[in-house]
């Protein structure tokens, strides 16, 4: 761990930090852009805003090296594509940064083991991946908890499915400080509202939330489609018989292709219900891929460039893991003294 003598300004003074982790897994859904990555740019002018590619996160499941060292590099540009700048925020790769890694280990040991049983994504992939449920899909939240901590985060952009992480974050770091004194700040989550589209659900199943792993590739749209492909995703989407565009329950398919459509266009849902009054679904669903075509074009566009100039990503990623760095070895330092190891 480095050395590190400056001391954090006051409370108070200091603006308010907000941290958050995607994990390099693949090309962003829309649900990943719509209920979380597009509203970490905006933060930027307000906040002291740390962003990190979370790959130590995502070893939990098995993956090919090479292919997640292609993606992690992908998830990176992708970030800076969606508007997050490196001149305003740290942008960086979490296993550039060993604090994390370090910090986890102790926090390990303030948590407890009935509290990540709870833990309802564990729950569900140690479901899904039953031959592989290692340790570290079990601590993942204690890890999550130190890549929050580290920086003494005020704020957590998340999507919905995260809040039950913040929560833990914040039990973990209550108990820390309630033993060895306050070390960190408490954080909260900061969860978009459900009908901007905290939860985009899949276009053949919008009962099951838009994901990868979808096993009908119709159903989830990537950022980086192809036009053509997106419209005729939105085309095909699956909806009810009712043939009106009207937000109601029951009306899975349409709700959420109205939460899509008021993403991309900043409507309300009522002006929605009023532009298609009187049209069928097929004329709403062409406006909805449209409107989203729209919307990603200039994402697209930059993440190509991006990804044409690797040594500039290259020296963006190297400065934001010794900027994420500067932040976190103040914390872990303290955290160091507080359990009681001796100092170095
Ligand atoms: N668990 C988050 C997810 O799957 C990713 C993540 C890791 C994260 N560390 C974080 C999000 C810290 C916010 C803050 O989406």
């Amino acid at each position: 761990m480095a050395e590190t003598t400056a001391t954090p300004a006051p409370q108070g003074e200091r603006k308010k930090i907000i941290f958050s982790g995607i994990q390099p897994t693949g090309v962003f859904t829309l649900g990943n852009y719509i209920g979380a990555v597009r509203h970490w740019g905006p933060l930027q002018e307000q906040y002291r805003c740390i962003y990190s590619v979370v790959d130590l996160h995502s070893i939990t499941v098995r993956q090919d090296p090479a292919v997640l060292r292609k993606r992690t590099l992908e998830a990176y540009a992708l970030l800076m594509a969606c508007g997050m700048d490196p001149e305003k925020s740290i942008l960086f790769i979490q296993s550039h940064n060993p604090h994390h890694t370090e910090c986890s280990w102790v926090l390990n040991c303030s948590t407890q083991f009935g509290e990540l049983s709870r833990m309802t994504q564990f729950k569900d992939k140690a479901a899904r991946y039953a031959d592989n449920i290692n340790a570290g899909l079990f601590t993942y939240p204690v890890l999550m908890a130190a890549d929050i901590l580290l920086y003494q985060t005020d704020l957590v952009p998340v999507g919905e499915d995260q809040r039950q992480h913040v929560e833990i974050t914040r039990d973990i770091a209550g108990r820390f400080n309630g033993a060895y004194g306050t070390t960190f700040t408490m954080p909260e989550a900061l969860i978009s509202r459900a009908e901007e589209g905290a939860r985009i659900m899949s276009l053949q199943d919008p009962t099951k939330k838009m994901s990868k792993s979808d096993p009908n590739p119709k159903g989830c749209v990537s950022i980086l489609d192809e036009p053509g492909v997106i419209i005729k995703k939105f085309r095909s989407a699956v909806t009810d018989s009712d043939a009106q565009v009207v937000y109601a329950p029951g009306k899975d398919g349409i709700n959420n292709l109205m939460r899509i459509y008021a993403a991309f266009t900043g409507k309300s849902l009522e002006a929605i219900q009023e532009e298609f009054a009187g049209k069928g679904y097929g004329d709403f669903k062409t406006a909805v891929g449209e409107a989203v075509v729209q919307g990603l074009a200039p994402i697209q566009a930059r993440y190509k460039e991006l990804m044409d100039d690797k040594a500039y990503l290259e020296t963006c990623y190297r400065q934001g893991a010794q900027q994420a760095m500067r932040l976190s070895g103040r914390t872990l330092e303290k955290v160091y003294k507080r359990v009681g190891f001796l100092h170095e």
